[in-house]
């Protein structure tokens, strides 16, 4: 059989990406985050572009320049960025890279938070929508393709195994984030593919638009031709 040329090896499929961390407002002045620098999603999204597909990557705050030829959709909170993944569907293969916050604050005020005699304000936190979670059980207008990611810090493969039943993901791609790994920011990553049977699939310690490749070209053989 003759290897697809880059290029086409996702045309005529619309691919979706999320990338980026959220951040979730406290006050008009302040909000949760997390660590993310939105390079691995961001990589993916252009290595599907490369690759011909139709590309839309949804991007919490990022630093990153749009990857040339995908349409970004820009957004703070967990829960516009999950009405944009809704906007965005139908999609082939939805990649759920961000790393969006659990949680967030309770309650929001219009006004900035101050200084008192009572001391530190109390921060009460409520959870947020799961995004991967609730396109991957959606029973109508579900990608054929669902990808989800897992940070761990501790037991990667036996969290991100119990993540993919969790999630009804078809295929998890698990990534170690503690500090001394340097994933989180950093330009490279050491991930573990594991699928719904089961299966595993360790690769070496790659830069992350290298792990981009490789993964685009997995897509490409578990789509479902469009
Ligand atoms: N995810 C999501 N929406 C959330 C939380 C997570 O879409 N509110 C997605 C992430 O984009 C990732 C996957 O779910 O693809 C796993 O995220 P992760 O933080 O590793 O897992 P959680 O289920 O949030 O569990 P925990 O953080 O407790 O490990
Ligand atoms: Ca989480």
């Amino acid at each position: 059989a003759s290897r697809p040329d880059r290029g086409t090896l996702l045309a005529g499929r619309h691919l979706l990406v999320t990338s980026g961390p959220t951040h979730e407002p406290i006050d008009p002045v302040r909000y949760l985050a997390n660590r993310s620098s939105g390079k691995q999603g961001h990589a993916i999204a252009a290595a599907a572009a490369a690759a011909g597909a139709r590309v839309t990557l949804i991007s919490g705050p990022v630093t990153l320049a749009d990857p040339p030829g995908v349409t970004v959709m820009r957004i703070e909170t967990a829960r516009e960025m999950l009405a944009a993944v809704e906007a965005a569907l139908p999609a082939d293969i939805a990649v759920f890279a961000a790393a969006v916050a659990d949680w967030r604050p309770a309650t929001f005020g219009d006004e900035k938070i101050k200084k008192g005699p009572e001391g530190p304000p109390p921060l009460a936190l409520t959870e947020n929508p799961d995004i991967l979670a609730t396109i991957a059980h959606r029973q109508q207008g579900r990608p054929p393709l669902v990808v989800g990611f897992a940070a761990e810090t501790t037991d990667v493969i036996a969290h991100a195994r119990a993540k993919i039943a969790r999630k009804g993901c078809d295929l998890i791609v698990a990534n170690d984030v503690s500090a001394a790994t340097g994933v989180m920011g950093g330009d490279r990553n050491a991930v573990h593919l594991i699928g719904r049977d089961g299966s595993l699939e360790s690769w070496p310690t790659l830069a992350k638009d290298e792990v981009a490749r490789r993964l685009v070209a997995r897509l490409a053989e578990l789509a479902p031709s469009p």
